[in-house]
């Protein structure tokens, strides 16, 4: 493979030897279920052929050396293995050292370093997950190359606390466990209260899915991400004083109406019924999506996108110009906005004979309305993180 020799060029070149070990992490695509994760509910991601590689080898120092191909500019960045602390100068490195620190926390420092070099074809802050792609990743080659033996959730729960603690930013579950979890042609159905999950096979009757990016980027450390966790847990405060739950996901539409009015502040109210009706509309249409009715699918799809949008508030004039051309489109069964919004993509499930159709469409739309163009990738849906042999 060609892109394989370059980076293995770019690491000798960089680290004056050869490497011993690669890796790989995709990113993901989440079909339903947007904001339900941290609410206790379910969703339905699958892991992309798009994601990281990463190319390492084991120093005999206690030093980790790391290098992104994607930003050469910061050089190769030199740090100890033990006692990490976040540093918003080091960039994209923050995700990989504060994995580090956590295994460090849990009992598993390094005694070794290592020279990590980092290759991703993921577009940054895209909202697929190039973060949490990169964490997993490197808590899948510590695990592997230190012999941690530690099994997949618990590193996918590890990579998303090292987000939580070491970079500030208050995830759910989803993203790390659809890079660590994924399975090729299979979405993932998870309750994100209980963990339990289980795959199921996506077979879209002629349709692809096919993300458009509004490539607004969305930096999710600064936008109302953190907001939106605080309303939602404002909002089951509220609802805990008159019935014993622990999540909103517990709670049917129905029951929510019926007690809505005891959260006290309006916009929480808001909050919390996207979070319960999207959690419905999610068990619903992965129940359609396995009865073969793609159609309701995607019908829920544009609902969760309305929810999002007018409920959630959390999309944005790019997202809501992106769907709106999708949905007058013919061919395309269902749009919405995917990941954490604020800008990144729309996933769309569109006829594979209408897609040619569909990209002219919305990049003609699009650059009119927003001035730049979007771009568009057909996904193919991956496996999880894991050795590349
Ligand atoms: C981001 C977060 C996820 C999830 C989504 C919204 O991707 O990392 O945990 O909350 O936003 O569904």
């Amino acid at each position: 493979m060609e892109e394989l020799e370059k980076m293995q060029q770019s690491f000798a070149a960089h680290f004056g030897r050869a490497a011993e070990y690669t890796f790989f992490s995709p990113g993901r695509v989440n079909l339903i279920g947007e904001y339900t994760d941290y609410n206790g509910g379910h969703v339905f991601p699958c892991a992309i052929s798009l994601g990281t590689y990463a190319l390492a080898a084991r120093r005999s120092d206690a030093k980790l050396r790391l290098f992104s191909v994607n930003l050469p500019r910061m050089g190769v960045l030199e740090f100890p293995v033990r006692g990490l602390k976040y540093n918003r100068e080091y960039s994209w490195a923050n995700y990989l050292l504060g994995v580090v620190r956590l295994l460090e926390d849990a009992g598993h420092a390094l005694t070794t370093g290592f020279d990590v070099q980092l290759c991703g074809n993921l577009p940054n802050g895209a909202g697929l997950s190039s973060s949490a792609s990169i964490e997993v990743l490197m808590a899948v080659l510590l695990n592997e190359l230190c012999g941690f033996g530690l099994d997949r959730v618990t590193l996918v729960k590890l990579a998303q606390r090292a987000e939580n603690e070491f970079v500030g930013m208050n995830c759910g579950i989803m993203d790390q466990f659809a890079v660590g979890m994924g399975k090729k042609d299979c979405a993932v159905f998870l309750d994100c209260q209980t963990l339990q999950y289980r795959y199921s096979h996506i077979d879209l009757k002629g349709a692809s899915i096919v993300i458009v990016n509004t490539n607004k980027r969305h930096s999710l450390t600064s936008s109302g991400y953190n907001d939106r966790r605080r309303d939602c847990e404002a909002a089951l405060a509220d609802l805990q004083r008159v019935r014993p739950i622990q999540a909103l996901g517990e709670l049917t539409p129905a029951e929510f109406d019926a007690l809505a009015r005891h959260i006290k502040s309006p916009v929480g109210r808001r909050r919390a019924r996207h979070a319960v009706y999207e959690n419905a509309r999610t068990i619903e249409a992965v129940a359609a999506l396995e009865a073969d009715d793609v159609a309701k699918f995607g019908r829920l799809m544009h609902d969760s996108h309305v929810s999002l949008r007018d409920d959630y508030e959390v999309s944005c004039r790019e997202l809501d110009t992106l769907a709106e051309l999708a949905w007058r489109q013919p061919g395309v069964i269902g749009a919405r906005m995917t990941g954490g919004g604020f800008g990144g993509c729309t996933v769309n499930l569109v006829e594979n004979a209408a897609i040619p159709a569909f990209e002219a469409a919305l990049r003609e739309g699009y650059t009119k309305a927003i001035g730049y163009e979007p771009s568009f990738y057909v996904a193919n849906i991956a496996d999880g993180a894991g050795r590349v042999k």
